[in-house]
């Protein structure tokens, strides 16, 4: 295990979360704000503060699709996906409903100094073909052809970046 500082403990009141992107590997550090799809040998961590004062940390990618759960609803002690209802658990990463059927990856959360900490746990150099494997979300999704419109987006299916790049077209 190797032991991350998140945020100071005062950044994140009772009833918020904060999600940021991590590398992974054996210097693993915060690089910013959760990303659906992050790049390699990182991944997207939301810490979670709930009402009653108990800190959770799970994986921010929803395991039925690239969607953040720091994004969607945060209730007693779940985190609703907005891109099909699916709410999971903070304390097992499981969902409590369909469509996602797999879990999300938990990490110990504590506080320590003021400071939130998470453990991650032992992997690979980034160089090698396993780095990604510890707290990373699958790398595939299904089912997405039935993706309910966030309110934001207009109806739009949940994408990796938002939605409204297009690829330019080589040279
Ligand atoms: S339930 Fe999260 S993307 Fe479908």
């Amino acid at each position: 295990m190797t032991s991350l500082p998140i945020a100071p403990a005062e950044q994140i009141a009772p009833g918020a979360v904060k999600a940021v992107q991590v590398r992974l590997g054996p210097l693993p550090a915060v690089i910013g704000p959760a990303q659906e799809m992050g790049p390699a040998g990182t991944t997207a961590i939301v810490v979670a503060h709930t009402a009653d004062d108990q800190w959770y940390a799970i994986g921010d990618v929803c395991s039925h699709g690239p969607v953040l759960l720091s994004e969607g609803e945060f209730e007693g002690c779940t985190l609703e996906c907005w891109g099909h209802g699916s709410r999971f658990d903070l304390s097992t990463g499981l969902p409590q409903n369909l469509p996602a059927n797999q879990g999300v990856p938990t990490y110990p959360v504590s506080v320590e100094n003021g400071q939130v900490v998470i453990d991650l746990p032992a992997v690979d150099p980034p160089d090698t073909p396993d780095a990604t494997k510890a707290g990373d979300a699958p790398e595939t999704f299904s089912n997405m052809d039935d993706a309910a419109p966030h309110p934001d987006q207009g109806g739009a299916t949940p994408s990796p970046s938002g939605g409204d790049k297009q690829q330019e077209e080589p040279v």
